[in-house]
């Protein structure tokens, strides 16, 4: 219970709270000056400190926690899905223009609607290449956020909504409307997007192609203190409100884009500067061709101009289409393409050992920096290109940010120019690679190869893994190279004195590194298990894992259904573990790394009960035709999160069938054959009703 401020303090809980709703505005000020308006007036250090002494307050007494209170921008556990909501509004998208001429029709059609000869005033404002989110504030508290999903109905994302600093918990009004609709788009900073790639890339994960599927990918990550680390960033665009509230609070009058920018930023919002009310065709063009290369320099993404008509009156009278407002349209920037020649083909082996074929170019300017540098992904994509060395190639750098070689230009070819194949053996190791008919990666499979080893090694000392500091890339070759580690168990051999032969190692770096190797013997069985590195078993599916094994023997001898039943974890992740334990060479490994004093085991508070879905886990599940509101890989992927498994064709082994509208053949088959059938809605129910132990 919490403790009673009038006994304990003799301070009356009337004084803390006033102290409370003062801190808060203090801090939302300070936070509005930083992110929204980018004009900073507090110290770090002052923020801290008083963030400090709110958290205390409301640590001491519960009872003053408010939702817009700061200190709760960051959930507590992960959330097990989430709920699908309908927007009040929908979410339209925007027509696309690519040439001055597309902007000058619509214009023109614009002009025609209104019965108008003269230009129409226009806004225009950078489109930001994200996700667009909607914003619910009642009271002017925010109490929902929500992703487009379809424009009609989208996901309630409110706990992950929360952490983006630039969004107010609280609006800066005096007379809030009872209710108000903010949309904007969220985004990720591009030096954000590199480091989750890098994380990704070191973690053998696939990596995001552009920032906007980070940015989505992000928004619906389950654990909103994941989110909270990927500092996502917002910008406001347009405002909702009842005209009666309008009237009713006394807000300032905004009939215009212009103004509602304007009154967005008041209020609290981020938005963006980099805006501009155009009053000619020519206007738009100058305004348009400034950012096609000044874009560039932005730290987040832009794909194009928005175009929207100044005047809400004016946009009223022409409305929308089935998709779009005809008020509006949206000016793409051209995905940045050239050709180049590529010089030659290397080819880099991953940390599981994956071959991944690289051009090196001819170094050419693409989006504002120089690439020297493509991927080719695999060698199904190098057959189809049918590279040769020497071939001039269009290379490409668009939303993406890891350039890619589009096409080749095969009537630029050099007469006898050589045809690109992939190695058959490792270029690390020399050993033979292997190639699965079924698969497009080609992978080295030498458990030995020092590609893998140091992939191996790396993985093991980084930060969510063991945490070992102080061994850093560079170390690592040396080890290797050097001999003197072959797999992450020999780290637990090492000594000072041997690492004392290495260069530029002093005695006292040499201690240092020792003394964090055994430090890491403490670390517990969920980091031993990510750091083991197996294929798809990123941090948080081990945690998961570990929770639902509570040692080593267990996980070891478990069947991959078994493994595959725990909530979270999908029939991939689970084959992938169970091969990893059945291979001789790992249950050395682990026999090595359980004598060199590991933790292969749960303490008592680590221990969970388990989680299991008993409605969906190992039921098996196809769906089919249009649902309501999920998309059919979203339906897919609820299910597989819950447990259950997908298939894609009625069989007597299917339990259920998910029916959306214009199902066909497999609709018959699941009656005749006598399997159950299911709505979005009995599906989601049958999901729901059972939230995850804690
Ligand atoms: S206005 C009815 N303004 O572009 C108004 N959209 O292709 C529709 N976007 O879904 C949106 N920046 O996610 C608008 N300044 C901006 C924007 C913007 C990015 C995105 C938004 C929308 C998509 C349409």
């Amino acid at each position: 219970m919490a403790p009673n401020p009038q006994s304990s303090q003799g301070s009356p809980l009337d004084t803390l709270q006033v102290r409370a709703v003062e801190l808060r505005k203090i801090l939302q000020r300070a936070s509005y000056e930083y992110y929204a308006l980018d004009a900073p007036t507090m110290e770090d250090s002052v923020y801290d400190a008083l963030y400090h002494e709110l958290l205390n307050l409301e640590k001491q007494y519960p009872q003053l926690i408010t939702s817009d209170s700061p200190t709760q921008r960051i959930g507590e556990k992960p959330v097990s899905q989430f709920v699908s909501v309908q927007h009040n509004v929908p979410l339209y998208s925007l027509e696309n223009a690519f040439t001055s001429g597309d902007v000058t029709t619509w214009q023109e059609r614009c002009q025609k609607g209104l019965e108008k000869q003269e230009f129409l005033d226009s806004v225009c404002e950078l489109k930001i290449d994200g996700s667009a989110i909607a914003l619910t504030y009642e009271q002017g508290i925010l109490v929902r956020g929500a992703t487009r999903g379809d424009g009609v109905s989208g996901e309630d994302i409110t706990t992950n909504i929360k952490t983006i600093r630039s969004i107010p918990l609280k609006l800066n009004l005096e007379n809030p409307p009872d209710r108000l609709e903010i949309r904007g788009e969220a985004f990720l900073p591009i030096a954000v997007f590199d480091e989750i790639n890098q994380e990704r890339s070191q973690q053998a994960e696939a990596l995001f192609a552009n920032p906007r599927n980070a940015a989505a990918g992000t928004l619906r990550q389950l654990d909103s203190r994941i989110v909270a680390k990927r500092r996502l960033d917002f910008f406001a665009y347009t405002i909702h409100i009842n005209q009666e509230d309008f009237a009713s609070q006394n807000l300032p009058d905004i009939s215009s884009q212009w103004q509602a920018l304007e009154f967005l930023q008041q209020i609290g919002f981020r938005v963006n500067p980099n805006k501009k009310l155009c009053k000619s065709i020519q206007e738009l063009q100058d305004y348009y061709d400034y950012w096609s290369t000044e874009r560039l320099k932005l730290p987040y993404m832009t794909d194009g101009m928005v175009i929207k008509l100044n005047e809400f009156s004016k946009q009223a009278q022409l409305g929308f289409t089935q998709k779009t407002p005809r008020w509006a349209i949206a000016w793409k920037y051209p995905a940045e393409e050239m050709p180049t020649v590529i010089e030659a083909v290397t080819v880099q082996v991953g940390r599981t050992g994956t071959l991944t074929p690289v051009a090196e170019l001819r170094p050419v300017l693409l989006a504002g920096t120089t690439v020297s540098r493509a991927t080719l992904h695999n060698s199904d994509r190098l057959a189809e290109l049918d590279l040769h060395i020497g071939d001039t190639a269009i290379v490409r750098k668009a939303g993406e940010i890891i350039p890619e070689v589009v096409r080749i230009l095969p009537e630029l070819r050099p007469n006898g120019a050589n045809r690109f194949v992939m190695p058959t053996h490792c270029p690390e190791c020399g050993q033979p690679v292997l190639k699965p008919e079924d698969e497009a990666t080609t992978r080295c499979i030498n458990i030995e190869c020092p590609a893998i080893v140091r992939g191996a090694i790396e993985h093991w000392v980084s930060r969510e893994a063991l945490d070992i500091n102080g061994i850093g890339e560079k170390l690592v070759k040396q080890l290797v190279t050097e001999n003197h580690v072959t797999s992450v168990a020999d780290l637990y051999a090492l000594t000072s004195e041997q690492l004392q032969t290495l260069d530029r190692m002093g005695q006292k770096s040499a201690d240092k590194i020792i003394a964090a190797i055994a430090q890491s013997q403490t670390k517990p069985w969920a980091r031993v298990l990510y750091g083991l590195g197996i294929r798809h078993v990123g941090s948080v599916n081990a945690q998961n894992i570990a929770d639902n094994f509570p040692n080593v023997e267990l996980l070891a001898s478990a069947s991959k259904e078994a493994i595959a039943s725990i909530f979270g974890i999908g029939e991939e992740i689970a084959q992938s573990i169970y091969e990893w334990f059945r291979k001789g060479a790992n249950q050395d490994l682990i026999q090595k790394l359980q004598d060199a004093g590991l933790q292969f085991v749960n303490t008592m508070q680590e221990s969970q009960a388990i989680a299991i879905n008993p409605h969906i886990a190992g039921k098996t599940f196809v769906v089919t035709g249009t649902l309501p509101t999920l998309k059919r890989d979203e339906a897919k992927a609820l299910i597989k999160s819950a447990g259950g498994k997908v298939t894609d064709s009625v069989s007597k082994k299917t339990h259920y069938l998910v029916v959306g509208e214009e199902a066909g053949s497999k609709l018959d088959k699941a009656q005749s054959l006598g399997v159950t059938c299911l709505s979005e809605a009995e599906l989601l129910e049958l999901i729901t009703p059972f939230p995850p132990k804690n």
